[in-house]
């Protein structure tokens, strides 16, 4: 019953039979009752900005709805994405040696950020800083992994009591219009770092050269990529992963410890153990494709109209050069709802060094990525955070804002414009920045 309902309740075109399907059956009503999101209001028309993707007649207020007006076959392939997304997996599915959740939505929940985490660990030196050239007290790599399954006993923790160590935690982002975040060409990317490349106040964006390390596949729809290239990274908090494919069967592979044929092998673990409870890889290309889709698919959530004090204060205060209004989709992106279109993304896909204070202290393992610097963060879906920055240590916007401003960090003097606007200035900002 509950399978059922979610299907409806994800499905952009489905909604509109919802109130009917739960009055007029007896079985669903229940179900329907015991949903908090059937009560939900559809939320009226918003007054999207012309760069905002098209936005139809009304849409809940979701952070996980598909893109408006697919067409049916792809709102099916979102549904059932949206359901493998949600999956809590088991020893049977594969589930370990180690794993940190069982399922996507645990840390990414209907799309959005958190509650589930990945703690990262290294070594620095006495300045608590910066990262020493010793690693080998973590022979298991930088990421905790804290649980066991499928006959792994040993989990992966930070030394006890080892003041050596750095602990650090990147909550799971939000991953709505990731698609978008795809469709982006490498020379549009190029095209912004070039412009930054030639600005005199510090900003100088790069992009994370990146090998792809997935098997290569046959299946060419969105990338050839072939395993070894180097490419542009886009995704992840340091944009070390370059496809959604590649970072779902990354996920899999790192978060679950579900091997799949483009991430085969089982990550190292303190047991030595090469498989699990269920021998082989454990799921199929179509399981890897199916929670990929879904990310493609997800909606950038309706946006009201900016205010264009708002937007000449955003600019003003140079959060614009980092925090690209939009890009631009490339024409040949396989889905045609994003290909050609503006990608009002709010990011420049580019790494910024941001500073000591939101330094992770790791050494390259993040790509070219180095352990001040951070991918822009898209702002997308805000009003559904509840914390930000990359360890949700902010619990506003204007607590991220000053976040920006650690030592070293190319940010400093965009806080400082910030910080001299009038309050009420300051809240246009915030409340701008809030509702994107
Ligand atoms: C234990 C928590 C956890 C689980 C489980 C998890 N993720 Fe994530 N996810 C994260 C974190 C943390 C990041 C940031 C990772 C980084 O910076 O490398 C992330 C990043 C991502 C991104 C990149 C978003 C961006 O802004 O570039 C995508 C896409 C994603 N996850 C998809 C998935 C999928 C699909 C699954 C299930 C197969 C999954 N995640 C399971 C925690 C998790
Ligand atoms: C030099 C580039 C740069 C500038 C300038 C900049 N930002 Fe950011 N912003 C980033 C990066 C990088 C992150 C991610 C940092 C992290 O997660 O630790 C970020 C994160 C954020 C976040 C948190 C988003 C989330 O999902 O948690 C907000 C909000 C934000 N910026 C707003 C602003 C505003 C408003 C301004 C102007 C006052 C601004 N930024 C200026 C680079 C920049």
């Amino acid at each position: 019953m509950t399978f059922i309902f979610n299907k409806l309740r994800f499905s952009s075109v489905r909604w509109f039979v919802l109130p009917i399907v739960c009055s007029a059956a007896v079985g669903l009503a229940l179900a329907c009752e015991s949903d908090p999101h059937a009560t939900l209001a559809i939320t009226p028309t918003p007054d999207a900005g012309s760069d905002a993707p098209v936005v139809g007649p009304s849409q809940l207020d979701l952070p996980d709805q598909p893109i408006l007006g697919l067409p049916r076959d792809l709102v099916d392939l979102f549904d059932e994405g949206d359901n493998l997304f949600e999956l809590p997996l088991r020893d049977g599915d594969g589930l370990g040696p180690l794993y940190t959740q069982r399922s996507c939505a645990s840390c990414h929940t209907e799309g959005a950020r958190g509650p589930g985490f990945v703690q990262k660990m290294v070594v620095v030196e006495a300045d608590g800083l910066t990262p020493a050239a010793d690693q080998s007290k973590l022979p298991f790599g930088f990421t905790v992994h804290p649980l066991v399954a499928g006959g792994g006993k040993t989990p992966v923790l930070p030394p006890p009591n080892d003041p050596t160590v750095k602990v650090t935690t990147r909550v799971g982002p939000p991953v709505m219009a990731r698609g978008y975040m795809e469709a982006v060409a490498d020379a549009e990317i190029l095209r912004v770092e070039a412009e930054q490349r030639a600005r005199t106040d510090g900003i100088h964006g790069v992009a994370n050269w990146v090998i792809y390390g997935s098997e290569t596949t046959a299946d060419a729809r969105f990338h050839g990529l072939k395993k070894g290239d180097r490419v542009i990274g886009r995704f992840g908090l340091k944009a070390r992963v370059p496809s959604l494919d590649d970072f779902t069967a990354d996920a899999l592979q790192g978060d679950m410890g579900i091997t799949s044929p483009l991430r085969p092998a089982e990550i190292a673990n303190p047991d030595g153990l090469t498989d699990d409870a269920k021998p082989g890889v454990d799921v199929p290309m179509s399981s890897v494709h199916l929670r990929a889709m879904y990310l493609r698919l997800l909606a950038i959530p309706p946006r009201p109209k900016p205010d264009a004090a708002a937007v000449a204060l955003f600019a003003k205060s140079k959060c614009d050069v980092c925090h690209t209004p939009s890009l631009q989709a490339r024409a040949d992106y396989p889905i045609a709802a994003i290909a050609g279109k503006p990608a009002p993304l709010y990011t420049d896909m580019l790494l910024h060094d941001m500073g000591d204070a939101l330094a992770d202290s790791l050494p390259t393992t993040d790509g070219s990525a180095t352990w001040r610097q951070w991918r822009t963060a898209p702002l997308v879906g805000l009003r559904f955070n509840r914390t930000f920055m990359h360890d949700g240590r902010s619990k506003s916007v204007r607590e991220a804002i000053r976040a920006h401003d650690g030592r070293g960090s190319e940010a400093a003097e965009s806080v400082r414009i910030y910080d001299a606007l009038s309050p009420a200035d300051q809240k246009l900002v915030d409340d701008f920045v809030a509702a994107l």
